[in-house]
């Protein structure tokens, strides 16, 4: 579920809108969206919980390079580079 800044909800795997179709759509979409969805977030959540995040040479967020290419699906165009910085004590990273 992509939440953007006015708050509004957008369904990625189903409702009316159909804006983003990461799951697709249909008889054929997909079974684990629910358990994918999950997946992603406990994945981000802990990249977020465990280093602070920094983009290289001081660029403001709205700076970073977010094209895509078009096509069966959409990749970045160029690579993301971003800083991570250890948050938490070091013994937990070993
Ligand atoms: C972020 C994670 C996932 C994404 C982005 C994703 C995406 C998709 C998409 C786009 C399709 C439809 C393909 C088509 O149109 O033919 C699909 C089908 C399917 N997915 Fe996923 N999926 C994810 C995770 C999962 C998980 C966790 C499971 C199972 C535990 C799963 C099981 C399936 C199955 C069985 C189908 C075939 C459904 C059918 O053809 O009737 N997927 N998935």
């Amino acid at each position: 579920m992509k939440v953007p800044s006015n708050g509004a909800r957008v369904e990625i795997s189903h409702g009316l809108d159909f804006k983003i179709l990461s799951f697709s759509a249909g008889k054929r979409k997909c079974p684990g969206a629910p358990l994918g969805v999950t997946l992603v977030l406990m994945a981000l959540a802990r990249l977020f919980h465990c280093f602070n995040w920094a983009s290289p040479k001081g660029l403001n967020p709205h700076e970073v390079d977010t094209r895509e290419v078009y096509g069966m699906t959409m990749p970045k165009a160029g690579p993301l580079i971003a800083i991570a910085r250890p948050r938490l004590p070091k013994h937990l990273y070993e």
